[in-house]
């Protein structure tokens, strides 16, 4: 049979804090992470936009012989994912999949809130698109969800700016914020891919006895499973331990700027939509 690695989309870097823990867990598995780093941040971007980018990412990497793809971005899952899932691949690509990596913390937050009030720290779109409030309600209706935006923390991190004083300020001023709205919050998801690199400073501005939930290790988690249970996918999936990443930028700026997030040096590839 022939098989694909499976896809996995960012609009930048961010997908590769989440491609760090998905390979922890399925280390022999094939993988071909796409970077929209010419377009990124998508944070900010429109439903329109955002969905018509996402959709020609996951359109490139079906191109690629990917059937599996995983929208390891927030913002692009929460605007985009459901229009996908719903109207275009049944018309483009009925036989594969893509999934995205909200589902995986949503329906799990409430075995990890005991006060039932549960915080979001996010980008400004996947804020504005509710997706979390919306299915963490669907799983767990008696929680209350709080969401906060958090617009520098993105620029904060892609500068390298995380670990330094100046991000100190804006990472305080949204977790008071986000206190503020509900002091009950005993759980808070990070719901965007590059807040673990800020985790020891959202750490530090929370008031103690607050979980900090990272989505990472809870999506390979469900990744594995969802493999488990759909063998018919899974058969589909090379097991070569291959690696390839591909940025719609210059690889030069990809690879300066990966390892911060991935752990590792890369050697990545360019593209053009
Ligand atoms: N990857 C995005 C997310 O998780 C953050 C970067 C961006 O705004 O494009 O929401």
């Amino acid at each position: 049979m022939e098989t694909s690695p499976i896809g996995v989309f960012d609009s930048g870097f961010g997908g590769l804090t989440v491609l760090k823990e998905i390979e922890a867990a399925l280390p022999e598995n094939d993988f071909l992470y796409l970077g929209d780093n010419a377009r990124t941040p998508y944070g900010g971007r429109s439903f329109e936009i955002v969905y018509a980018y996402t959709l020609e990412a996951v359109k490139w990497l079906f191109g690629r012989g990917c059937r599996l793809v995983i929208i390891a971005c927030n913002t692009a899952a929460a605007k985009a994912l459901r229009t996908i899932q719903q109207r275009d691949l049944p018309r483009i690509a009925p036989e594969s999949r893509v999934l995205g990596i909200l589902r995986p913390v949503t329906e799990t937050i409430g075995f990890r809130t005991r006060s039932k009030h549960v915080g979001i720290l996010a980008t400004a779109g996947t804020v504005a698109s509710n997706s979390y409030a919306l299915e963490i309600k669907r799983f767990f209706p008696g929680i209350e969800v709080v969401q906060e935006a958090c617009p520098m923390w993105v620029p904060l991190v892609e500068n390298n700016e995380g670990g330094g004083g100046g991000a100190d300020y804006f990472v305080k001023q949204h977790i008071d914020r986000l206190i503020a709205r509900d002091p009950r919050i005993d759980a808070v998801v990070l719901g965007c891919t590059h807040y673990p690199l800020l985790q020891a400073k959202i750490a530090r501005y929370l008031p103690p006895g607050i979980e900090i939930v990272s989505q990472g290790e809870i999506v390979a988690r469900s990744l594995a499973d969802y493999l488990k249970r759909h063998p018919e996918i899974s058969l589909r999936c090379g097991r070569s331990g291959r690696r390839e990443f591909y940025t719609s930028e210059k690889a030069e700026v990809f690879d300066k700027l990966a390892s911060l997030f991935y752990g590792r040096q890369v050697r990545s590839h360019e593209m053009e939509f």
